[in-house]
């Protein structure tokens, strides 16, 4: 891993802090390949894995976007490149095994609010800002953002922010569907831990086919309602469902 991003270990749970804070950890190219480094290889190391935290080095930004600064010499050909790595490492995360938790710190602008939707579920501090704002520098967004934003908030509320760049609150961003939870920065890591709390008594393959299944709903080459009824049938013979069903039966806790 190089050295944009630590990785914090604690009780099977990885935090991922993308830290280029004197850039508002704006994305060049280490830290993406840094990401797809670590969701592709890197996590095989951690013991037991049971949840990710990604979120932003500093106070002020979760990812404020792409690093700007190295568009400048990008080609039609080298820019498209560019974009289809950059989605290709957030299909990483969005298909990850595992939930990922964004704990939005700050801005999450542009390829930082398309890492944000890429992962399972958002939580941000009051004071975070969201939006889409490449067309204030002729572009459109490249890491996902046409895709996700009007899959998480709808086609109109999705071509309103797009088209004009505008940022919007934490606050609206709830309101919009656009983030799961916007509270009190203090308290932001212990929310992601609190949710953790929840997802890691669950049988971990029966979550890790939940992601699945519901992604299968977005994927347009997939029938999601054939995902769902396959790997219902499946899991209803794994070890983890015969344990949770006798633990029921039982009236006991069951052990995953
Ligand atoms: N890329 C590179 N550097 C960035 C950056 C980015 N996306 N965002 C901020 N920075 C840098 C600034 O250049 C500045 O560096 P210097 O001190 O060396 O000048 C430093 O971070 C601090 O930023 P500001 O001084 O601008 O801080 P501010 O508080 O005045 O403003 C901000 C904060 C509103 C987030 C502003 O920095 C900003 O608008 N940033 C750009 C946001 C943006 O357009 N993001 C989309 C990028 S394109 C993209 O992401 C494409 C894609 O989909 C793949």
């Amino acid at each position: 891993m190089n050295d944009t991003i630590t990785i914090e270990i604690k009780e099977h749970i990885a935090t991922l802090t993308i830290d280029r804070p004197k850039a508002l950890n704006a994305i060049n190219a280490d830290v993406m390949q840094g990401l797809n480094d670590w969701f592709s290889e890197g996590y095989k190391s951690v013991d037991k894995l049971r949840g990710v935290i990604i979120t932003g080095g500093g106070e002020k930004a979760f990812v404020a976007g792409a690093d700007i600064k190295g568009f400048t010499n990008l080609t039609a050909e080298s820019g498209s490149e560019v974009s289809r790595f950059g989605q290709e490492t957030y299909f990483l995360i969005e298909n990850f095994h595992v939930p990922v938790i964004a704990a939005v710190n700050g801005f999450a602008l542009g390829g930082g609010c398309e890492l944000a939707m890429a992962c399972h579920i958002r939580v941000a501090s009051m004071d975070a800002k969201f939006g889409l704002p490449e067309v204030s520098l002729g572009l459109i967004p490249g890491y996902g953002g046409t895709q996700r934003l009007p899959q998480l908030v709808g086609k109109a509320k999705a071509m309103e922010l797009i088209l004009t760049g505008q940022m919007i609150s934490a606050e609206e961003a709830v309101k919009i569907g656009l983030i799961n939870y916007a509270i009190d920065k203090d308290e932001l890591i212990s929310k992601c831990q609190s949710i953790f709390k929840k997802t890691r008594t669950k049988g971990p393959l029966a979550v890790s086919k939940a992601i699945e299944a519901i992604n299968a709903y977005y994927d347009k080459s997939n029938d999601g309602f054939e995902t769902e009824h396959s790997t219902f049938g499946l899991l209803l013979e794994s070890d983890e469902c015969k344990e949770g069903v006798s633990a029921f039966i039982e009236k006991r806790k069951a052990e995953f």
